[in-house]
């Protein structure tokens, strides 16, 4: 049985919904079928943080639930899909969804996604951490969910926001298995970084 090319995207209240928007963008262009959940701190971070209409934002993907509507389709196990991204992912969206509390379709969709074994992969957004917030990350792990702080990899140098916003979304992808052309991968490119240190200086000191 092939995996189905149809990808499930939550976007909760967490601050970074630029990254939720990202993962649709390149999940589109990957081909795949993306099926969006905003939750109501979702829409409130959409228009602090960007110029989208609600309505711009649920054309980024190919089916827009509401997150009231708890008889979708994401909502049954029977609905195949590769998996589940949250992007950004709240503390409180992380909570319920630790403890299995399918309070609102985002949370239910993710509660089937771990139930049904597949990947689910939150971009949980906080800081600094309580010790409550580090327990729901531990639940969530010990139940087969992946925890993705959006945290930079400055050793890419980003030259930009979008540059840094880019390589998490497309690692998020990448753990889903779905490749994105032009991920940036440790060893794989031509060296960019001089380290400061070559063999030479190495051998004098
Ligand atoms: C501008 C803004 C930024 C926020 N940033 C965060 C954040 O980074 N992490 C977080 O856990 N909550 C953050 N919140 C609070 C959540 O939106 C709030 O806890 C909300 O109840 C989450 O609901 P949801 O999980 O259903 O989306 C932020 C709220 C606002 C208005």
């Amino acid at each position: 049985m092939t995996a189905p090319r149809r990808l499930v995207v939550g976007i909760s209240g967490a601050t970074g919904i630029a990254y939720g928007i990202r993962v649709l963008e390149l999940a589109r262009a990957a081909g795949l079928e993306t099926h969006l959940v905003v939750t109501p701190a979702g829409q409130q971070t959409r228009a602090y943080e960007t110029d989208l209409s609600a309505r711009d934002l649920a054309a980024l993907a190919d089916v827009a639930h509401r997150p009231a509507d708890i008889g979708a389709a994401i909502a049954s196990g029977s609905f195949r899909t590769a998996g589940m991204i949250v992007a950004p992912c709240s503390i409180r969206t992380l909570s319920a969804i630790a403890y299995g509390n399918g309070d609102n379709l985002l949370t239910r969709a993710a509660d089937v996604t771990l139930k049904e074994r597949r990947r689910l992969v939150l971009l949980v957004r906080e800081t600094p951490l309580t010790l409550g917030h580090l327990r729901a990350m531990t639940a969530v792990t010990e139940t087969g969910g992946i925890v993705m702080p959006p945290v930079p990899a400055f050793y890419l140098r980003p030259a930009s926001v979008a540059d840094i916003v880019e390589h998490t979304a497309a690692r998020a992808l990448d753990l889903l298995g779905i490749d994105v052309p032009g991920l940036p991968r440790w060893g794989e490119q031509p060296a960019t970084a001089d380290i400061g240190i070559d063999n030479k200086e190495a051998e004098n000191e």
